[in-house]
């Protein structure tokens, strides 16, 4: 993909459906994007908790925005979140948006 080609194509919103996520894709889908919702609830589905479902989740998405759940605090976090950023790095993603708290040193 060509450097800037993320800024042209589909986004995935995980947590899309929650809090930040909703607003997050509300005004990229206004803003004319391609976006993607990640849900439990969506098809292809994505969970934190089921790896083996993320590849589908990421076929074509040129960037993601991520809400981790259930926190970046809790244990294990930083290793889940580190492996899913690995899987859209090599996805071919571009571009990774990370929501986190202010001075939280896991992020
Ligand atoms: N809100 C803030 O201002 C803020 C600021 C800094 C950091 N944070 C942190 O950022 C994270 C998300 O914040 P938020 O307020 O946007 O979230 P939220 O509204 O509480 O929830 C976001 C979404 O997480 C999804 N979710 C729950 N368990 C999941 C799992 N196992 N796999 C995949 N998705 C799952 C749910 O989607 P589905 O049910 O559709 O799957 C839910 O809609 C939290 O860890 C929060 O502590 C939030």
């Amino acid at each position: 993909m060509a450097n800037d080609q993320w800024l042209k194509g589909p986004i995935l919103v995980l947590g899309g459906a929650g809090k930040t996520g909703r607003l997050v894709a509300e005004r990229l889908a206004r803003a004319g994007r391609d976006v993607r919702i990640g849900s439990r609830q969506a098809q292809p589905a994505f969970d934190w908790e089921k790896p083996e479902g993320w590849a589908a989740v990421l076929t074509g998405m040129s960037a993601v925005y991520v809400a981790y759940q259930p926190d970046l605090a809790v244990p294990g976090a930083v290793e889940t979140v580190s492996a899913f950023f690995r899987e859209a790095i090599a996805a071919g993603v571009g571009m990774i948006v990370l929501l986190s708290g202010r001075g939280e040193p896991e992020a």
